[in-house]
């Protein structure tokens, strides 16, 4: 098993594949977007594979593809491929914004992906559209209607945010009601491209929960998975379930299983880092895959204990105002 220096086992990588996205969300990117990195720049699909299949040599058993937004990536469907076909490797999983997904999910099951995450925010369509800056509200409904459909296990990602889509938190509470979907709302974090000011968070994971037992005193606390990310609560008589992430408060920290390998090949063993091994010049500069691999054990032996260490540790201010599609979600 793989450990870093706090003992805590790694074995979950999640591999963004894309800074590129077709929507313009406010908490992660400006309005006219990014300057978008260029070819050459992110990894190439034999990059991607090679990494892949090196991490899952070194004890990693779940990939998460990340972005921006995976699908608008032209060879995603090739790479989810060769990654469902990878030895060791257990589960296989995407975290989307579900505007170009639905044609692939049928695709997506015969792959062996028992689970996607999407990001939806309100299920109001005007909220979404002044969220996202996009009109794409019914095709990400119809990508949720789809994953559903093909018995997908699918979590709900909804960053709540201050005067924006507080008044979502019951209507998606509510959706769980009837469909069997894990419904999780996230703490805003700083990775907005600059996009906007942020100024810390008014509704934190303690606020959201209170807003939700208030309407449903009865809400139960589950059972947590040993690397969750969420706190998860069943409400009685409804299908789904909903979780909470304080990922800007950064309770979790301390059973942190995940590294992060960014667009253009930079390894984070932390959200909250600004990048500690550069994989993809290792790669073009010819090292072997053993040079390889203890580049990578001597990162994850020197990890920051939480992401709040990691952040005191960042050189420049800058990977602060980083956009949440460059750091890969
Ligand atoms: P599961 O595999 O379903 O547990 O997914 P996940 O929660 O790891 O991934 P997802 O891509 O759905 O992320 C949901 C939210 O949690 C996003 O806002 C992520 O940025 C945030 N998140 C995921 N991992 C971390 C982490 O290591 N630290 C922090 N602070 N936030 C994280
Ligand atoms: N704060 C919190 N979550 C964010 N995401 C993107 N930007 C931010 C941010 N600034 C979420 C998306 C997606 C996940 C990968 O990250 O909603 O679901
Ligand atoms: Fe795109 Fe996701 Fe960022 Fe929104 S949060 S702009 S969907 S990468």
């Amino acid at each position: 098993m793989l450990t870093d220096n706090h003992g805590r086992p790694i074995n979950y990588l999640r591999l963004a594949v894309t800074d590129r996205c077709n929507l313009r969300c406010f908490y992660c990117m400006p309005e006219h977007g990014l300057d978008w990195l260029s070819r050459v720049e992110l990894l190439s699909y034999e990059e991607l594979l090679r990494i892949s299949s090196l991490m899952v040599g070194m004890g990693v058993n779940k990939i998460r593809i990340t972005g921006g937004e995976p699908f608008v990536r032209r060879d995603i469907m090739q790479l989810l491929s060769s990654l469902s076909a990878l030895p060791g490797l257990d589960e296989l999983t995407i975290t989307t914004n579900g505007v170009l997904t639905a044609p692939y999910v049928s695709e997506l099951k015969r792959l062996g992906i028992r689970s996607v995450n999407l990001s939806l925010d309100t299920l109001d369509a005007a909220r979404f559209f002044a969220i996202t800056r996009r009109d794409e509200f019914a095709a990400v409904m119809h990508t949720l209607e789809q994953l559903l459909k093909h018995d997908i296990d699918v979590k709900i990602n909804a960053v709540v945010m201050q005067g924006r889509n507080t008044q979502d938190i019951l209507p998606l509470v509510e959706l769980t009601r009837e469909l069997p979907v894990s419904v999780r709302f996230i703490e805003e974090m700083p990775f907005n491209g600059d996009g906007h000011q942020f100024s810390g968070i008014a509704w934190d994971h303690v606020r959201i929960m209170e807003e939700i037992r208030q309407h449903h005193p009865q809400i139960i606390k589950a059972v947590d998975g040993p690397y969750s990310t969420s706190y998860n609560y069943n409400i009685p008589g409804h299908k789904g379930n909903v979780g909470v992430i304080a990922a800007y408060s950064r309770t979790f920290c301390g059973t942190c299983n995940r590294i992060r390998v960014t667009p253009t090949g930079i390894l984070k063993t932390c959200l909250y880092d600004d990048g500690v091994l550069n994989l993809r010049d290792m790669l073009r500069t010819g090292n072997n895959d053993e040079e390889v691999k203890r580049a990578l054990l001597y990162a994850l032996k020197h990890r920051a204990a939480d992401g709040h260490e990691a952040e005191r540790l960042v050189k420049s201010t800058a990977s602060i105002h980083q956009s949440m599609a460059v750091i890969g979600g």
